[in-house]
């Protein structure tokens, strides 16, 4: 292990984004000893469940740090950063509801105000350096603390596992080195998300084993029927009682997940240029983007519809990419908020095998009117409009049809004599 000679004569303490996990426990100690600066562990709870807080908080003590803060961010996650997504209904290459990537910036937030209430000048974090958490946090933390400076010793000093067991094992660290799971997984209220292991090979299906947030899709049981009322895009009642968005997530993770919702296995673009596998399950976050998007189909006027697509598509990618904190994204985010005027009302789904599908949906700004679009009697729409406006909307294609014709460049024409089907 090379030394971080750098950073030595600066740090004089340390904060350290600590998941309680193996690598990051080894870590306190290893920079410790390397920088010769006190180390601060930081555990943020994003609803990832698994061990409570404070045998996280002794555990780091145990392994030598001279603090251990523990933070309860569950609503400040689920209110600032899952509600923003469902507003935007956000799909990174339009499947994955960005999970770990909008807990990154919350976590980069609390290691930066951990930063100044200790006077740490230096960061750490426990991501490699191929993945896009690292990006995250550190492009996370250079925007709201220019000033700090970052060590992520898995990375910068190639840590490996078995190293960091030996260096438990010989200091005696507090921590369970037998205790390895054959996947990494990163897990939070939002959804949980896991790759490596025997789904590194991409034709491999993923096992039962892989998944702890929902049942299988394929046990027989019967159907759940939820109404989800929103206010202004945001979620506030589930089948007629009051929820905070935490609430409403994790309720329906419960209910979706007990119906095999939100199962996801994706080949995505990792930021660093390379295609992985990742397994997720988001049933909560599945079940309210579907409700979401159904409502807006009701609220949303066409236009604003339509452009808000593109909106969502490069929202995704900024908070996938780690500009969570930039000005683009600022901006995208007034503009969701202004789309999100009219979107309240109430969305009915079933939730059954693997699938949340809306049966119905009502709202007093419906955009919906049923007298326009009813084939029966009596309806208000105008038939006898629509053929001059089919006249006019054709106009320009009608005569740029009439010049090709008239030039024998028409395409259709030439894609037949290539075998391809001639359109009509
Ligand atoms: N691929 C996802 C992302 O970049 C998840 C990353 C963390 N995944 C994991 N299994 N540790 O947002």
């Amino acid at each position: 292990m090379t030394e971080p000679t750098t950073t030595r004569s600066r740090a004089d303490r340390i904060v350290l984004a600590y998941s309680g996990g193996l690598d990051t426990s080894v870590a306190i100690g290893w920079l410790a000893e390397q920088t010769g600066a006190d180390v601060v562990a930081v555990a943020v709870d994003v609803g990832q469940g698994g061990e409570d807080l404070e045998t996280i908080r002794k555990r780091a003590l145990g392994c030598g740090a001279v603090e251990a803060v523990v933070v309860d961010a569950r609503d400040e996650f689920a209110e600032e950063f899952c509600l923003p997504a469902l507003r935007a209904n956000a799909m990174y290459m339009g499947r994955y509801p960005l999970v770990s990537a909008l807990s990154r910036p919350l976590i980069a937030r609390h290691l930066v105000a951990a930063a100044r209430d200790h006077a740490a000048s230096v960061v750490s974090h426990g991501c490699t350096g191929k993945g896009n958490d690292q990006v995250r946090f550190e492009v996370g933390i250079a925007t709201l603390a220019p000033h700090l400076s970052v060590i992520a010793p898995v990375r910068d000093y190639a840590w490996t596992r078995e190293k960091a067991i030996e260096y438990a094992q010989r200091r005696d660290l507090p921590i369970d080195v037998t205790k390895k799971s054959p996947y990494s997984i990163d897990q939070n209220v939002w959804g949980r998300a896991v790759e490596t292991g025997f789904l590194e090979d991409i034709w491999n299906g993923p096992v039962e084993a892989v998944y702890s947030y929902t049942d299988s899709p394929a046990t027989p049981r019967a159907s759940d029927e939820v109404v989800i009322s929103f206010e202004h895009g945001v979620p506030v009642g589930i089948d007629g009682r009051a929820v905070t968005m935490l609430q409403a997530i994790e309720q329906l993770n419960a209910r979706g997940g007990a119906q095999g919702v939100g199962r996801l296995d994706v080949v995505e673009d990792r930021l660093v240029g390379i295609k992985s596998r990742e397994v997720y399950e988001a049933p909560g976050a599945l079940v309210l983007l579907e409700a979401h998007r159904e409502l807006e189909s009701v609220t949303v006027e066409r236009d604003l519809a339509r452009f808000k697509k593109g909106v969502e598509q490069r929202w995704s990618e900024l908070v996938y990419d780690g500009l969570w904190f930039s000005p683009l994204k600022r901006s995208l985010d007034a503009f969701v908020d202004t789309s999100q005027q009219h979107v309240t009302g109430e969305v009915r789904l079933t939730l059954h095998a693997g699938k949340a599908v809306a049966t119905g949906r009502r709202s007093q700004a419906s955009l919906y009117d049923f007298n326009l679009a009813t084939y029966d009697e009596g309806d208000t729409f105008d038939q006898s409009l629509a053929k001059g406006f089919v006249e006019l909307w054709g106009l320009p294609a009608k005569i740029a049809a009439r010049r090709d014709h008239a030039a024998d460049t028409v395409p259709e024409r030439r894609d037949s004599s290539s075998g391809l089907t001639r359109g009509r």
